[in-house]
C-alpha cells in the first residue's frame, strides 16, 4: 500500500487492509461517494486519498463543513452568485461548486444540510446543471461529489429528517471507516506512528511507549477513535518528561476502571444482542437529537418541541451525548 503513504492512512489489521483496498478501488470509480463512521475514524482523511488517487488529482479537492454554513447563505456558497444577487453580492462568486471544477467536492457532515439545500444538492445530483443564485444561466459542471456524516443517514431518512431521494443519489458507494476498537492491534502501530511524528515536528528525541502505556492503548475502547488518540499520545510526548510513556496521567482521567475492555476475552466475539441493541439504539439517539438540534438553530426548547418531547427529557439526551450547549434557557 505504498501510495497511500502520502496520506498517512496508517494501520495494519485485516480489518483496516479492507478499507484501504475499498479505498484504491473507489478511487479507479468516478461515482459519488457516501463515507459514514464515527466521529475521528478518518472519514475526511479516506475521501482526500480516494481524491488523490483518482484521475482527478491534479484538479481541486474542496471541502466543505455543511455544518458551518448558514441557512440563508448555503445555496450561494455552494452554487456562486451573480453580482447583485442580494445586498452584500457586489460581485460575483463562482460558489465552491465552480471552484471544483474538474475535481472533488467533498461535503463533510451532510445531514446538517437544510431541507432547502438537500432540495438544490438533488437537482444538482440529478443532472450536473445549477444556477448560480439570481443568475439565470443554467451552468453546467463535472464534479465528482463525495460527502461524509457520522449519523447513521437511513435511520435520519426514516425519521423523515433527511430526504430519501437524495440519500439514494449520494449512495451510490459507501465507505464504512471502521471504529478503532474494531481495528485489532491499529492503535499501538498508530500510537507509534505519531510519537514519530511528534519527534520529527518537534525536533525532539523519540519517546517510546511502555509496557504500561500499550495495555492502555489496547484496552481503552477510544469512543473518539483516531482524533483521540491523536491528542493523547500529542499531549504526553510533549508533556511527560520520561522517555518511555505510561500514559498513567491519560489513563487516570480516561479510564475509571469499569470502563476497560478485558484484554483478551471476546476479541473477534459477535456482539451479544443486548449489546448490539444497545449500540444501535444510542447511535439513533445520538443521530435524531442532533439532527433536531441543528434544525432548531442549537436551541433546545425548539428542539424538544420538534422532537414532541418534553423539554427536561430532551435536555437529558443532550447532554447523555454532549451535544448542544445546556445553557439556551427557556427561551425559543
Ligand atoms: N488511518 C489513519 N492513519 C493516520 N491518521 C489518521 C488515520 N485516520 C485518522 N487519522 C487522523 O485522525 C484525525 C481525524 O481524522 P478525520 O478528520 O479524517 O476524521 P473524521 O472521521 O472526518 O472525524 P469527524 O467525524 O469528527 O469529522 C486526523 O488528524 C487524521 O489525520
Ligand atoms: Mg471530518
Amino acid at each position: 500500500m505504498e501510495g497511500l503513504s502520502r496520506f498517512n492512512l496508517i494501520g495494519s489489521s485485516p480489518q483496516f487492509q479492507k478499507t484501504v483496498a475499498q479505498i484504491h478501488s473507489m478511487a479507479r470509480l468516478d461515482a459519488t461517494v457516501l463515507v459514514n463512521g464515527e466521529t475521528g475514524t478518518g472519514k475526511e482523511l479516506a475521501v482526500r486519498a480516494i481524491h488523490y488517487l483518482s484521475a482527478r488529482s491534479d484538479r481541486p479537492f474542496v471541502p466543505v463543513n455543511c455544518g458551518a454554513l448558514s441557512e440563508s447563505l448555503v445555496e450561494s456558497e455552494l452554487f456562486g452568485h451573480e453580482r447583485g444577487a442580494f445586498t452584500d453580492a457586489k460581485n460575483a462568486s463562482a460558489g465552491l461548486i465552480g471552484e471544483a471544477a474538474g475535481g472533488t467536492l467533498f461535503l463533510d457532515e451532510v445531514d446538517t444540510l437544510s431541507p432547502r439545500a438537500q432540495a438544490a444538492l438533488l437537482r444538482f445530483l440529478q443532472d450536473r446543471t445549477y444556477r448560480r443564485v439570481g443568475g439565470g444561466t443554467l451552468r453546467q459542471v463535472d464534479v465528482r461529489v463525495a460527502v461524509a456524516s457520522n449519523a447513521d443517514l437511513r435511520c435520519l431518512a426514516e425519521a423523515r429528517l433527511f430526504r430519501k431521494d437524495l440519500l439514494y443519489r449520494l449512495n451510490v458507494i459507501t465507505l464504512h471507516m471502521p471504529p478503532l476498537r474494531e481495528r485489532e492491534g491499529d492503535a499501538e502501530v498508530l500510537a507509534r506512528a505519531m510519537l514519530q511524528r511528534f519527534s520529527h515536528q518537534y525536533r525532539l528525541p523519540l519517546k517510546r511507549l511502555h509496557a504500561e502505556g500499550r495495555d492502555f492503548i489496547e484496552r481503552y475502547p477510544w469512543p473518539g477513535n483516531v482524533r483521540e488518540l491523536e491528542n493523547v499520545m500529542h499531549r504526553e510526548f510533549l508533556l511527560c518528561e520520561e522517555s518511555e510513556l505510561r500514559l498513567a496521567e491519560s489513563r487516570a482521567e480516561l479510564m475509571p476502571a469499569s470502563a476497560m475492555r478485558p484484554s483478551d476475552a471476546g476479541k473477534g466475539e459477535l456482539p451479544a444482542f443486548r449489546e448490539a441493541k444497545a449500540r444501535a439504539v444510542a447511535e439513533f439517539e445520538r443521530s435524531y437529537v442532533f439532527a433536531m438540534l441543528s434544525r432548531a438553530d442549537g436551541n433546545i426548547s425548539r428542539a424538544a418541541r420538534l422532537a414532541r418531547q418534553d423539554r427536561s427529557a430532551f435536555g437529558k439526551l443532550v447532554r447523555k451525548y454532549g451535544i448542544g450547549h445546556e445553557d439556551d434557557g427557556a427561551a425559543a
